[in-house]
């Protein structure tokens, strides 16, 4: 039974979703962050969602002694690991900061999970493993590569797990979940994405432009070999992401396999364009969202959507909410919010 469960980076858009989640099915969530991309007002919007409040340590995973510490005070069942940076075009302009950060905070956490035998671990992955070369939708079996240094540490940490597991099979079972494009929000508007600077990301810059904090939103391409022109993408609904690490500690947990690290994707299965979820969201907002089609950014692939077969088949999961439930959700976040956790 797992009963307790450590979230790296759990401050986070994902890892505050994934708290709520675990705190609704009963289980203690403990949280590690050093609020390098988050806020501590997280905390109190996950108390007020769930009633109750998550442990929250502000400590980074490289610091050793940190972890020890904590893992010393509760006994951990097992550890949901995202933290780390993410951004792919400040990756390629500090990727050595991006190897230490993400690479040293993994081996710490191994090291300290390995000397206190937690045996159960889910990695924050990304489809960014499958790099351009892969017809979709894609599987897990699909060859890996990456375009960029972001992509190649979780390509990297992928390696180092799977090589961990190799060498002590009874030690360690992992899943790496392979996320395609969280958006959204949970329902409440109380917690949601607060991009610090200027958004990289889709559905953030989109709801920016629709509350008036931006003027335009740049289409990067309208060149490409889809219906539109635009960019595919599959985006999954947040709190589908966060129910899907739920099923996957809970497959963990009854997982008899021991040589276990196992790749699965978390999508919907579906695509849509850029300028489908530029619509969505005029519809939902009742605002105009101003675009400007230009240029390719570079690294960005035509198309990217999920076979999502091995997840339903493991896990029992599939996601559940719509491209309509997403642009809601993050407009209701966005109205409530429009300075995100700082002034809000
Ligand atoms: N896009 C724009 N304008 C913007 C931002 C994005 O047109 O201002 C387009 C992109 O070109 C792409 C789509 O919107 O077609 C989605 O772009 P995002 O930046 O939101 O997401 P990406 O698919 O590029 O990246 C996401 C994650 C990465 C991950 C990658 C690969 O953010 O962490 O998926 O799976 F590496």
């Amino acid at each position: 039974m797992i009963e307790r469960v450590l979230v790296t980076g759990g401050a986070g858009y994902i890892g505050s979703h994934i708290a709520v989640t675990l705190l609704r099915a009963g289980m203690e969530v403990i949280i590690v962050d050093n609020l390098s991309n988050a806020s501590e007002l997280v905390l109190d919007r996950i108390e007020a969602i769930t009633g109750r409040k998550p442990l929250f340590y502000k400590a980074d995973c490289r610091d050793k002694q940190a972890l020890q510490g904590i893992f010393n005070t509760h006994h951990v069942n097992a550890v949901i690991h995202l933290a780390g940076y993410k951004a792919v075009g400040e990756s390629c302009e500090m990727p050595l900061m991006y190897y230490r950060n993400n690479l040293e905070a993994t081996l710490v956490l191994l090291e300290v999970m390995r000397d206190f035998g937690v045996d159960k671990l889910v990695f924050s992955s990304s489809a960014t493993v499958y790099g351009d070369n892969v017809s979709m939708p894609v599987r897990e079996q699909a060859p890996t590569s990456v375009t960029n240094p972001y992509g190649r540490t979780k390509l990297m940490i992928e390696d180092i797990l799977r090589d961990v597991v190799e060498a002590r099979p009874e030690a360690l079972k992992v899943a790496l979940l392979r996320y395609f494009n969280p958006a959204g929000a949970d329902e409440s508007g109380l917690i949601g994405e607060d991009p610090k600077a200027t958004p990289n990301n889709l559905m953030p810059y989109v709801s920016q432009v629709a509350i008036g904090k931006r003027q335009k939103l740049s289409v990067f391409g309208g060149d490409y070999p889809t219906e539109d022109g635009t960019g595919v993408r599959d985006y999954i609904h947040v709190a589908d992401l966060a129910s899907g690490h739920l099923e996957a500690l809970r497959w963990l947990d009854e997982v008899v396999d021991l040589h276990c690290c196992q790749p699965i994707n978390l999508g919907t299965g579906v695509g849509y364009s850029v300028l489908e979820v530029v619509s969505a969201f005029e519809q939902v907002s009742g605002r105009q969202v101003t675009y400007e089609i230009v240029d390719r950014r570079a690294g960005d692939v035509a198309v990217s959507y999920a076979d999502v077969t091995l997840a339903s088949e493991l896990l029992g999961w599939q996601a559940e909410k719509t491209l309509e439930d997403m642009v809601s959700d993050a407009w209701r976040w966005q109205q409530r919010n429009p300075d995100g956790y700082g002034r809000s």
